[in-house]
């Protein structure tokens, strides 16, 4: 019995495509849209760009571009970790923040059903708290039999306060429910082989380990052990993810960008955002992707937004990412995309088929206002709201583009991670930046550190107690 990723007519009917007709002058308009020879134009720079990430591959830096089809022992491992260990584990419980929490969530809300935890299946409730608030995680350890629970704890750098406090928090937890001997059941660490406290901390308790290859940065690591681990205790099939990516790494590997789908949207975003458009939109038209909105937002934001060059010149570059959900935007931020200032691009998703559809009954045939609905289905109307959307912004000279998946499975999620990643990769070339570092984020983090009296970080300390004092008179 053969996997259907690997029948070429299956994988080819579930190519994804970027519909990119309405960034173009053509539809839009000359004073908003971009003119086909601005691309042609772009090719110089694009082939330095493509050539700058070929370089740092080679040289090792850029591991995203090695996962989809360099982890068949990784997988081995996964899948039978997860296979010996499914059964026992009523709840599954990812302690992890950002890169190492967001793409796990868009997996979960792509590929399981929407009511998982609630629906009795033989894969176990998945819980992704994603954040420090109190009230939600001790009532998530309190919800929970932790007899039956499961913590992967995953940072790469196995010292983000975040995930290390909800550890030690939920560590403490299950000594008092299992004693300290069967505690090494219950958690897995998921962090870097070589460095990290994580990592010894993992090793002192006999913890399972899986590693984040070094060379993965954590907003490009869903298709590592971040991603797989969970996605193979909840029942996702993740050589079939894998095998989405590696797809879409063959469709991205030209340098051409008139047939390389991330590098024709990243470029025209580029475009856009030289043009004044500097707000980019993602828009997907299915409830089941929109975490993975989110996950891109983090992915386009931490990315692209830098202060400074490669060559260190101050120029603080970087498009406002911002996830929208059609339908139900249409009835909140669609206002402001219709009529607001012209400083957007909107990437819807379109979804062509749905797992299952719901018909509305012929009912109220007299009520007019009502009866249009009668026997149309529920994806027909989703469909037809983002076609109607999609052309009410073009004949506003809006600039939009559609990336159209087939249908939403593990293939369609690899190759939408993966186009993503490197689409993000060719913008970050294009705007000669450094894609893969946060050092916005880290400042954060070490005043954070010097407060909580971490060592080495006295200085941070100082200088965030001496910051200027707020005034009582704008405090109203
Ligand atoms: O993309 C990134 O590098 C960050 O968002 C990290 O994933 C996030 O800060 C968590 O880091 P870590 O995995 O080291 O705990």
């Amino acid at each position: 019995m053969g996997a259907r990723y690997k029948d070429k007519n299956w994988k080819d009917a579930m190519r994804v495509r970027i519909d990119v007709n309405n960034m173009f002058e053509e539809y839009i308009g000359e004073k908003h849209g971009i003119k086909p020879e601005e691309v042609d134009e772009m090719a110089e720079k694009i082939k330095k760009a493509h050539q700058n990430i070929n370089k740092q591959h080679t040289e090792g830096k850029l591991g995203f571009i090695d996962l989809p089809d360099s982890q068949n022992e990784v997988v081995d491992e996964i899948e039978s970790y997860a296979k010996e260990n499914r059964q026992n584990v009523e709840n599954f419980v990812i302690l992890g923040i950002g890169g190492s929490a967001l793409g796990s969530i868009a997996l979960q809300t792509a590929l399981n059903d929407a009511y998982h935890n609630l629906r009795d299946t033989d894969a176990p409730n998945i819980f992704v708290p994603d954040n420090v608030d109190p009230e939600r995680f001790k009532s998530l350890l309190e919800t929970l039999d932790l007899k039956k629970t499961v913590f992967n704890v995953i940072s790469k750098s196995g010292t983000t306060a975040e995930t290390m406090s909800l550890f030690l928090i939920a560590r403490e937890y299950v000594e008092q429910e299992v004693g300290l001997d069967d505690l090494r059941n219950h958690f897995i660490a998921t962090t870097s082989k070589d460095s990290g406290k994580l990592r010894v901390i993992a090793q002192r308790e006999g913890f399972k380990m899986f590693y984040i290859p070094d060379n993965v940065g954590g907003r490009f690591s869903v298709l590592t052990p971040v991603g797989l681990v969970y996605a193979a205790f909840a029942g996702i099939d993740i050589r079939e993810l894998l095998a989405g990516a590696a797809y879409m790494k063959k469709l991205c590997s030209t340098p051409k960008v008139w047939e390389n789908p991330a590098y024709i949207n990243g470029t025209l975003q580029y475009l856009a955002y030289q043009k004044g458009k500097k707000m980019s939109v993602m828009m997907p038209y299915s409830h089941s992707l929109k975490d993975l909105a989110d996950w891109y937002r983090q992915l386009w934001a931490e990315s692209l937004g830098k202060e400074k060059s490669r060559d260190d010149e101050v120029i603080n570059v970087g498009p406002t990412p911002i996830k929208a959900l059609g339908a139900t935007d249409q009835h909140s931020q669609a206002q402001l995309y219709m009529e607001g200032p012209y400083d957007k691009v909107v990437n819807f998703i379109e979804v062509e088929e749905f797992d299952t559809d719901l018909q509305i009954p012929d009912l109220y045939e007299d009520i007019e206002g009502v009866s249009y609905l009668r026997s149309k289905t529920l994806a027909d109307l989703l469909k037809t709201e983002k076609r109607a959307t999609e052309l009410a912004l073009t004949e506003r000279e809006r600039l939009n583009a559609t990336i159209i998946v087939p249908k939403v499975n593990e293939f369609t999620m690899g190759q939408l991670f993966y186009l993503f990643e490197m689409q993000t990769a060719l913008v970050g070339e294009l705007f000669n930046i450094n894609a893969y570092n946060q050092p916005g984020v880290e400042l954060g983090k070490k005043y954070t550190y010097g407060v909580f009296g971490r060592n080495g970080y006295e200085d941070m300390k100082e200088e965030y107690y001496n910051r200027p004092n707020k005034k009582g008179k704008y405090i109203i």
